[in-house]
C-alpha cells in the first residue's frame, strides 16, 4: 500500500480506503495501492469480504487529467487500469464498491470490475471521457453494457452525462442505495451489504452476457446514437468512437472488445481534439487566477441583488441570479416593459420545465425570488446591482448617478455594458472603486461565460467577488481589461463585420452560417446576430461612429434592415424570417434588398468560396485577439480561448481560436491576413504580435 490507499478492518470485512484528495483521482500510486491491499486481503483468510470506498467527499471522480494531458502529448507513458480491474474481478474475497459523491470515468470502470456496488442516494456515476475527447479506456465500454444494457451504455459513453444513483439502480449499475447522506453512513451500509453477500458466488461482470441482447435490436440503437452524435456533437470523433466501442461488446468476446476499445482510446488520446479539450479544461481553471488578487482576498457577501432593465439581458440576468438562489429586484421605468420582461422570464421557465431541465417546483421557487419594481425604493438593501439598460453612455451615467444616491456603502455597482467605457460610467459616481463590468452573454441564464471587466479604480474586493459570483451562477468568469468591446466583443466585431461584408458581396445567409457551423461553431454568425438583436449592434455602431478610422469600409445592409424594423428574432424578422415555431427561414426578400443596396453602394457581388468565408471570419478575430493580447487586455492567451469557447460557441474540441490558429500555423495565418490586407485594405492590417510570432516560427502558446 501507499499513503494514498489504506487498509483497515471491521471484524471479518476489509476496508480499502482511497485517500487522494481532493477527488481521489486515479493518479500514480492509487491503482498500485489498491492492488497491494488486495494482495494482503488474499493472504488473510479471516476476511470474508472487502469494501472499497473513497475517503473525503467522493469516491473516484476520474483519471488524473494532468497525467492524461502528459500522455496525450507523449510526455509520459500511457498506463492502464486493466490488470487491477481483473485482480478485483477475480478476487476470491468479494469486493463491494461503496460510492458517494461521484464515480466518474476510471472511477466507474473501477467500480464495475467489482461484483457489487452500493451508493448513497446523492451519488452520481458516469463515463464523461468524451468531454475530454476520449473514450473509456479501461473496459468501461465493455463492462457497462453488461450491467446496464446496450442502449444505456451507448448513451452514457457517447453523451458523457452523469446519472443519479436512483437511475443507476434502475439500470443495474449499482445493487443498492444505502440510507443516509454521509461517508460513514455509506461505509456502515456497505459493510452490512458485504456480510449479506459474503460466501455466496460472486458474479464476474465480464462474464455477464445476458444484457447484451440480440443483434436484431442493436442496429436501431447504434444508428440512432450515431445520428444524435452527428447532430449534437458535430465534428467530434470521441462520441463516434465510444459508440463503436460499445458496439464491439455485442460482436466480440470481452477480451477482444477490450483490445478494440484500447485501440480507439489510444487514437483518441493522441488526437488534436483531445489535446484541445484538455487545454480548454485547464484554461477554464487558470482563468480564475488573477496575479495581483490573492485567493484570500475577502469577498463581499451577496444576499440581495438588483437588476436595472428587464430587456433581453436584464430578464435573463435576473433568472441567472434567481437560479443560484439569490433574491433579486428587477427594475424598469414603466409598467409595459416590466410586464413584457416578466412574461419572457415566465415563458423561458415554462420552456425549461417542458424540456425537463427544471421541475415546476424549482421554477416556482425561482420566480418567487424575482421582485419586479418601478422604483429604487428597496435599493438601499441590495449588495449588488447589475445595470442592463440600453447601450447608451448618457443613459448609463444617469442610472449610475441614481444608484450612487440610493445604494448603501459597500454595494457593488456593476454594468452589463457590452462595449462602453467602464471608467467613464464610473465617473458618474462618488465611489468608482465599487464599479466593475459584469458582461453576460445572451441568453444570460444559459451561456456559460461571464466577462468581469476591471475598471481603473475597481477595488480588488469587487473584482474578486464578481469572479466568485461567476462560479456561483455556474459560469466561467474571465477577467478582462477595459477596452472597447472588452475581449469577446472586440473580437466579435471584426468577425461580424466580415460576415456583413460577405453578405453584401453576395454570399447567402445559409452559406455563411453553414460554413461556420460545419467548422463547429454552435450557431452560425448570422443566426447569432438575429438572436442578439440587430438593433444592439446598430446602437453600438452609432455610439462608436467616431472610432471608425477614416476611409475604412463600413457595412451598410444591417443598418438598413434595422431601419426597416427587422431587429432579428425579437421582431420575427432580421437577416432571416421566423416562422410560427420561431424557426429561422432564409428570406429571398432580404437577398433581393441586399443586391439592390450593394449596387447603389458600388459593391460588386460575386461568388465566394467556403474557404474564403471561413478564413475571413476566423482570421478576423484571431488577428484582433493578437492585438488584445499584445495590449494586455487579456491576462493570458488561454483566457481568450476560454472566452470564445464559452461565450460564442467556438468548438472546444478545436481548443479556441488562438489554439486553433497555432494548429494551422501562425505563418499560414499571417500570410492569409496579409493577402486580405492587400485585397481589402486597412481593416486587415496584421497585428504586430501575429507578424512577429509568424516570422519567428512561433505560436501563441509557447509550450504547445
Ligand atoms: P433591451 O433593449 O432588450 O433592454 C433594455 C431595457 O432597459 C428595456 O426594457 C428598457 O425599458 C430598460 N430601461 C431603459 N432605461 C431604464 C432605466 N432608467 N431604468 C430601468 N430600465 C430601463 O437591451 P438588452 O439587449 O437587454 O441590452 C441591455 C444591455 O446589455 C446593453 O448595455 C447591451 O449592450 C448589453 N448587452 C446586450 C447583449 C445582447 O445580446 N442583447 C449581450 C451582452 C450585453
Amino acid at each position: 500500500m501507499t499513503d494514498l490507499v489504506q487498509l483497515s478492518r471491521d471484524n471479518d470485512v476489509a476496508i480499502i480506503t482511497i485517500d487522494n484528495p481532493p477527488v481521489n483521482a486515479l493518479g500514480p500510486g492509487v491503482p498500485e495501492g489498491i492492488s497491494k491491499a488486495l494482495d494482503r486481503i488474499a493472504q488473510d483468510s479471516s476476511f470474508k469480504a472487502a469494501v472499497l470506498i473513497g475517503g473525503g467527499r467522493t469516491f473516484v471522480a476520474g483519471a488524473d487529467i494532468k497525467e492524461l494531458g502528459k500522455m496525450a502529448r507523449g510526455k509520459s507513458e500511457v498506463t492502464t487500469l486493466e490488470p487491477l480491474l481483473l485482480q478485483i474481478e477475480d478476487s476470491r474475497t468479494p469486493v463491494i464498491v461503496a460510492i458517494h459523491g461521484a464515480a466518474f470515468g476510471g472511477g466507474l470502470e473501477l467500480a464495475m470490475a467489482a461484483p457489487y456496488r452500493v451508493a448513497l442516494a446523492i451519488a452520481k456515476v458516469g463515463q464523461p471521457e468524451v468531454k475530454l475527447g476520449l473514450i473509456p479506456g479501461a473496459a468501461g465500454t465493455q463492462r457497462l453494457p453488461r450491467l446496464a444494457g446496450i442502449a444505456i451504455a451507448v448513451e452514457m459513453c457517447a453523451a458523457g452525462n452523469p446519472i443519479s444513483a436512483e437511475q443507476s439502480l434502475k439500470f443495474g449499475i449499482i445493487d443498492r442505495i444505502v440510507d443516509g447522506a454521509s461517508q460513514s453512513d455509506l461505509l456502515a451500509g456497505a459493510i452490512a451489504f458485504a456480510r449479506e453477500v459474503a460466501g455466496k458466488p460472486a458474479p464476474r461482470t465480464r462474464e455477464r452476457n445476458d444484457k447484451l441482447g440480440n443483434a436484431g435490436d442493436h442496429e436501431a440503437i447504434f444508428a440512432a446514437a450515431r445520428e444524435a452524435a452527428a447532430k449534437k456533437q458535430r465534428g467530434q470523433r470521441a462520441p463516434l468512437a465510444a459508440i463503436s466501442a460499445v458496439e464491439a461488446a455485442t460482436k466480440m468476446s470481452f477480451t477482444e472488445g477490450c483490445e478494440f476499445e484500447r485501440r480507439l482510446f489510444l487514437e483518441c488520446l493522441f488526437s488534436e481534439q483531445c489535446k484541445a479539450l484538455i487545454h480548454i479544461f485547464f484554461s477554464e481553471r487558470e482563468a480564475a487566477k488573477i496575479p495581483d488578487i490573492p485567493r484570500e482576498t475577502p469577498l463581499l457577501p451577496i444576499h440581495l441583488a438588483a437588476v436595472v432593465g428587464a430587456g433581453t439581458m436584464g430578464g435573463g440576468i435576473a433568472m441567472a441570479l434567481a437560479n443560484a438562489g439569490i433574491p433579486v429586484l428587477l427594475k424598469e421605468t414603466e409598467q409595459s416593459p416590466l410586464d413584457r420582461g416578466l412574461a419572457t422570464i415566465r415563458l423561458n421557465y415554462e420552456t425549461s420545465v417542458k424540456h425537463g431541465r427544471f421541475t415546476q417546483q424549482f421554477v416556482d421557487q425561482r420566480l418567487a425570488l424575482i421582485s419586479p419594481t418601478l422604483t429604487y425604493d428597496d435599493f438601499a438593501k441590495v449588495d449588488l446591482v447589475i445595470e442592463a439598460v440600453f447601450e447608451n453612455m448618457q443613459l448609463k451615467k444617469e442610472v449610475f448617478r441614481q444608484l450612487d444616491a440610493v445604494c448603501k456603502p459597500g454595494a457593488i455597482l456593476a454594468t452589463n455594458t457590452s462595449t462602453l467605457n467602464i471608467d467613464e460610467i464610473a465617473s458618474a459616481v462618488a465611489r468608482p472603486d465599487a464599479v466593475a463590468g459584469t458582461h453576460f452573454f445572451t441568453p444570460p441564464n444559459v451561456t456559460r461565460l461571464l466577462e468581469v471587466v476591471r475598471g481603473k479604480e475597481s477595488s480588488r474586493q469587487v473584482i474578486a467577488t464578481c469572479m466568485q459570483l461567476a462560479g456561483k451562477l455556474g459560469k466561467v468568469g474571465v477577467l478582462v481589461g477595459n477596452c472597447t468591446g472588452f475581449v469577446a466583443n472586440r473580437m466579435f466585431i471584426p468577425y461580424h463585420q466580415q460576415v456583413q461584408f460577405l453578405l453584401e458581396e453576395g454570399a447567402s445567409v445559409e452559406a455563411v452560417d453553414r460554413t461556420l457551423t460545419d467548422f463547429g461553431m454552435g450557431l452560425g454568425p448570422v443566426a447569432t446576430m438575429d438572436m442578439v438583436g440587430l438593433d444592439v449592434a446598430w446602437r453600438i455602431r452609432q455610439e462608436h461612429k467616431h472610432l471608425h478610422p477614416a476611409g475604412t469600409r463600413q457595412p451598410f445592409a444591417e443598418d438598413r434592415l434595422c431601419e426597416l424594423g427587422r431587429y432579428g428574432r425579437k421582431t420575427n424578422a432580421g437577416w432571416y424570417r421566423y416562422d410560427e415555431q420561431r424557426r429561422a427561414v432564409p428570406d429571398p426578400e432580404v437577398a433581393e434588398m441586399v443586391r439592390k443596396w450593394a449596387a447603389e453602394q458600388g459593391v460588386v457581388q460575386r461568388s465566394t468560396s467556403t474557404q474564403e468565408i471561413l478564413d475571413r471570419c476566423l482570421w478576423a478575430f484571431v488577428n484582433e485577439g493578437a492585438r488584445i493580447l499584445e495590449e494586455g487586455y487579456a491576462l493570458r492567451v488561454s483566457d481568450i480561448d476560454t472566452i470564445f469557447v464559452n461565450g460564442y460557441g467556438f468548438p472546444a474540441w478545436r481548443g479556441g481560436p488562438m489554439w486553433y490558429a497555432d494548429t494551422v500555423g501562425l505563418k499560414n495565418v499571417y500570410d492569409r491576413v496579409s493577402e486580405f490586407h492587400s485585397d481589402f485594405g486597412e481593416l486587415w492590417r496584421p497585428a504586430p504580435l501575429l507578424k512577429q510570432l509568424a516570422e519567428q516560427g512561433r505560436g501563441f502558446y509557447e509550450s504547445k
